[in-house]
């Protein structure tokens, strides 16, 4: 299915156009059908990565020399990415793999957003089934999830590391720690900027802004829009 979604997406790429690269592994699966469809078509592209791991994975398939840091470009026409939830009102949680912070710079500034989700992602109400990530200042993080559960309640926890023998927070590739929070209610639009509004949090992982974003989701009979 992610393949599906991967071809669709790859349908929006046009010559010169600057892409942006979501993170994920269906993000990944669109990164891989990039390079064939870069290959096929001799087209040029300019490409940003939202994550160390995508950017990784374009090297490995080919698209190295696409590669422009996020900083160096003016424009974004394009940006392909995932998601871990998405309500039918269009609100969208992100950050399952602690890429939120670059990915709402890159997604946010696209000219075009087009997600990409097998459709169990699709849901009544987020946060169903993931907590709401929040990437955070390290000196921030308790103060953080004292003032996320004093406000809000629900349960704010540290996203440790299970990755290799490495010990203790996750750090992102900005850096920073993520908190997992789980709220005792759904998410509402408002509730993005409420959050980022806290010092000391860097961003979250609700993606409320984009309500125009091309939307597509998969199951086994294929791939339909929302
Ligand atoms: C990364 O931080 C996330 O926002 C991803 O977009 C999300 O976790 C989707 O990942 P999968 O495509 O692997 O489900």
């Amino acid at each position: 299915m992610k393949e599906l979604l991967a071809k669709r997406a790859a349908e929006f790429v046009r010559d010169g156009y600057v892409v942006g690269l979501g993170s994920g592994s269906t993000a990944k699966a669109f990164i891989e059908e990039l390079a064939r469809v870069v290959r096929e078509r001799s087209i040029e592209v300019t490409l940003v990565a939202t994550s160390a791991d995508s950017e990784m994975k374009a090297v490995e398939v080919g698209l190295g020399r696409f590669l422009a840091p996020i900083w160096a470009i003016d424009r974004i026409d394009l940006a392909v990415d995932g998601a871990d939830e998405v309500t039918k009102d269009r609100l969208l949680i992100k950050g399952g793999g602690g890429a939120l912070v670059r990915e709402k710079i890159v997604d946010y500034r696209a000219s075009e957003l087009v997600i990409i989700a097998e459709s169990h992602k699709l849901v009544e109400r987020a946060p169903s089934r993931h907590p709401i990530p929040i990437e955070v200042i390290p000196a921030a993080w308790r103060l953080v999830a004292k003032d996320l559960e004093k406000r809000w309640g629900g349960r704010a926890e540290l996203r440790t590391c299970k990755c290799g023998g490495k010990l203790g927070p996750l750090v992102t590739d900005n850096g920073n720690y993520v908190l997992d929070w789980t709220p005792p209610g759904p998410a509402y639009p408002e509730l993005e900027d409420e959050i980022k509004a806290i010092p000391g949090v860097v961003d979250n992982g609700i993606f409320a802004k984009r309500r125009d974003a091309v939307i597509l989701l998969a199951d086994e009979r294929g791939v339909f829009a929302l």
